[in-house]
């Protein structure tokens, strides 16, 4: 079976994206798959790359815009070319955090809730001030915590809130929960070991915390089975609601034993520092492993 692994794009993580391809090429059993790296520098490039690799799947290891949003699944659904993870309405979903908190929260789904602005021009330090600082600053549609900023202070606000204007137009100020970082990585509606977070040079888990080796110590959690269970089944409710499917990474912040999902990834980090390999290795997964489920269900 050819395999194309489809990589880079045009998003702000782009090299984080370049990794996840690479880490899955290096993985990949080649007694099984004939493996085509199809790396993707404009938009446009993916229709004829992937129509001349002539391919029978995409592995998909892009992240963020124009990849990990349902753009590049509806093209290739259009294509009719299987690909691994979501479908076209979860994968825009998710990423999309505004509208994947509304819908969650109405679910009944902790998770932080605060303002959402319409770049400048909503600018409003008076809400910001009755919201309560510390808060989290966000542009809607992003990821690897490019553009998020914690704002302790109003002499901070104007400044985070133009950083993450440049990269959406919507932006979202949410209150600062003070908690345990953890992760719930799913594959096929199985809940992998949670792993829990702790950032060696910074408050929460940024772009450095992620991706520099010794960024953060990521370790499975033992956690008391209640609790766990908690966590466990709002990974569950959130993939589910979302209409996750094949694999996806739920990111929680666990405060006074109360866990509060902060976004669904539905092409999670692959690299070596990411979690999702980790948590399947704790799990008796070797990543070889993890890519043969993976593919084997998008198959299915
Ligand atoms: N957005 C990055 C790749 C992650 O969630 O792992
Ligand atoms: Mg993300």
């Amino acid at each position: 079976m050819k395999i194309g692994v489809i990589m880079g794009g045009i998003s702000t993580e782009r090299e984080v994206s370049l990794q996840t391809g690479q880490e899955m090429i290096h993985h990949l059993d080649r007694s099984h798959y004939e493996v085509v790296p199809i790396v993707i520098n404009q938009r446009a490039d993916l229709i004829t790359q992937v129509q001349q690799a002539d391919i029978d799947l995409a592995l998909l290891a892009l992240h963020g815009q124009y990849g990990e949003d349902g753009t590049v699944q509806g093209a290739l659904e259009t294509l009719g070319i299987p690909y691994t993870g979501s479908s076209v309405l979860a994968s825009s979903l998710c990423m999309n955090k505004q509208l994947s908190k509304m819908l969650l929260k109405a679910a009944g789904v902790n998770t932080p809730v605060g303002l959402y602005w319409q770049g400048m021009d909503d600018y409003d330090p008076q809400a910001v001030e009755q919201l309560g600082y510390p808060v989290i600053v966000k542009p809607n549609m992003g990821g690897s915590s490019i553009g998020i900023q914690l704002v302790q202070h109003e002499k901070e606000l104007l400044p985070a809130v133009k950083e993450a204007s440049r990269l959406d137009q919507t932006i979202l100020i949410e209150p600062y929960i003070k908690g345990t970082e953890l992760t719930c990585s799913i594959v096929d509606g199985e809940v992998l070991p949670i792993i829990g977070i702790r950032s060696a040079h910074s408050e929460w888990f940024d772009y450095k915390a992620k991706y520099e080796d010794g960024g953060a110590e990521e370790k499975v959690i033992q956690l008391p089975p209640v609790i766990e269970q908690r966590v466990r089944e709002a990974a569950l409710a959130s993939y589910r609601l979302l209409q996750c499917k094949i694999y996806a990474r739920v990111d929680m912040i666990l405060c006074q034993d109360v866990p509060f999902v902060l976004e669904v990834n539905t092409l999670p980090g692959m690299t070596v520092n990411s979690l999702l390999p980790k948590s399947a290795a704790a799990a008796g997964m070797t990543f070889t492993q993890l890519l043969d489920r993976i593919i084997a269900s998008s198959l299915h």
